[in-house]
């Protein structure tokens, strides 16, 4: 009896990149693999790389050492680098990464065991055609059971923000069917799967049909009234009164919005093409808290892109005051060889955007923490997900808002929606003690 092959894969990126991942062991395990997380065992290792900023990739040739080294032990292991960079790099990738066998863009997986085959008889392959129709719609991503799942809704980004080099990585936007979304769903509530997020690069412009994301985003919250429903990520350009009216309309769609505004400067705003101004967006967030009470915001801000001066950066610090974000995810600007924005060359010393970055983060430190305590004394309810990282006696879940909560555990499980009220913040985490679960 020939024994079972094993693929071990590792993950990098976005959370695109994890629902991805989740595709690529479906299209492999009907092939006849086995998923390991022990790299000793495998007989294929799949990288899953991100190419947004050159720190992921450098992680990533860090990685490709270590496969070298196996390939060196193990001679017959394929080694597949997929996703992001795979697509960037191409040949590139193959000429400077002798051991790479296999460079595989993220539009050609279903191709994955025919080349993953013929590598094993010698043969290298490169496979990365973007394609305009590519959605993975009827292919189940093979996932582990949980409370949490990644479920992806449309591909790419027709955006072209000129800092950004997805359009040229993923490709054009293409959206599943509702229909096949909504059955995953469904299948994911039979399975015990308490909570869903709704992915793509730019969600609010979905579209299959007549429908639109928030047609898509209100026939997933009806497939079961107890089920959290996520989404990421928001485009503020495309962040219809529609789609904040069906959040606002059901209670199971959670009420927080992750919105990237980037930068708080008008002239910064321009230069990356992000097609609204610091007005549009602090209206924007206006009507948002309006319609949704209570709600969460969060949003990704670039320091140090090309030409911005110590006036633009502080536009940016006062758009985070005004808005009072809950989390923001902060970057300093990396250029990317394709984009608008390579061009512009990279004229922010490294010190000014370290330095802009950590004014940022300390600003939104400050704000969090306010914003946190002010929940001390509610009672909020959260999702039960795991044991706490620092203690197995207590749990950690999230509150709808998405605001990471830590409590003794008293009688309730995984999974469960238990009511807790708050006795202590910082800005990362509230604490506090159940009261009662149902
Ligand atoms: N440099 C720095 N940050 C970037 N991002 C995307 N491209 C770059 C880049 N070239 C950030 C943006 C985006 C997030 C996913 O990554 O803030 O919203
Ligand atoms: Fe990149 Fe802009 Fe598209 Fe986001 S919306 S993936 S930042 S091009």
């Amino acid at each position: 009896m020939t024994q079972k092959r094993h693929v071990y894969l590792e993950t990098y990126g976005c959370q695109m990149n994890v629902a991805d991942s989740e595709v690529v062991l479906r299209v492999m395990h009907d092939a006849g693999y086995d998923r390991t997380d022990d790299m000793v065992k495998a007989d294929v290792i799949f990288v899953n790389t991100c190419a947004v900023r050159e720190n992921a990739e450098e992680r990533i040739y860090g990685r490709l050492g270590t496969f070298r080294n196996r390939k060196k032990t193990k001679p017959g292991v394929v080694v597949g680098v997929l996703g992001c960079m795979a697509e960037r790099l191409r040949k590139d990738l193959m000429e400077s990464e002798s051991h790479v066998d296999l460079v595989v863009g993220p539009d050609e997986y279903r191709r994955l065991p025919q080349l993953v085959e013929n590598a094993f008889s010698g043969e290298k392959g490169i496979a990365v055609r973007l394609s305009r129709v590519e959605n993975y719609d009827d292919i189940v991503p093979l996932r582990t059971d949980g409370i949490s799942a990644w479920v992806s809704v449309m591909r790419g980004c027709d955006k072209f923000c000129t800092f950004c080099v997805v359009p040229f990585t993923r490709g054009r936007e293409r959206s599943r069917s509702l229909a096949g979304v909504v059955k995953e769903v469904e299948q994911l509530v039979q399975r015990g799967f308490k909570e869903v997020t709704l992915l793509g690069q730019n969600v609010n412009s979905y579209r299959d049909g007549d429908n639109d994301f928030a047609d898509l985003l209100a026939g997933v919250a009806r497939v079961d009234s107890s089920l959290r429903v996520r989404f990421t990520t928001s485009h503020p350009q495309d962040m219809s009164d529609k789609l904040i009216e069906t959040i606002s309309a059901h209670s199971n769609i959670c009420n927080y919005i992750h919105l990237p505004v980037q930068s708080g400067s008008d002239r910064i705003l321009q230069l990356m093409n992000r097609t609204y101004d610091a007005n549009h967006y602090l209206r924007l967030v206006a009507r948002i808290k309006d319609r949704i009470p209570g709600v969460s915001l969060s949003t990704d801000i670039i320091s140090g892109f090309p030409t911005e001066t110590d006036d633009d950066h502080r536009m940016t610090l006062d758009l985070l005051r005004q808005v009072e974000y809950d989390g923001a995810f902060t970057f300093k600007y990396s250029p990317r060889e394709n984009t608008k924005a390579w061009h512009m060359g990279d004229d922010v010393p490294d010190e000014v955007k370290t330095d802009r970055l950590n004014e940022i983060i300390e600003l939104q430190r400050e704000v969090s923490l306010r914003k946190n305590r002010e929940l001390v004394g509610t009672t909020v309810e959260v999702l039960v997900e795991d044991d706490s990282k620092k203690s197995p006696d207590d749990f950690c879940g999230r509150t709808d808002t998405n605001k990471m909560v830590v409590f003794p555990k008293n009688g309730s499980g995984v999974g469960e929606y238990v009511r807790v009220n708050i006795q202590n913040a910082n800005s990362a985490t509230l604490f506090g003690n159940e009261i009662s679960h149902n």
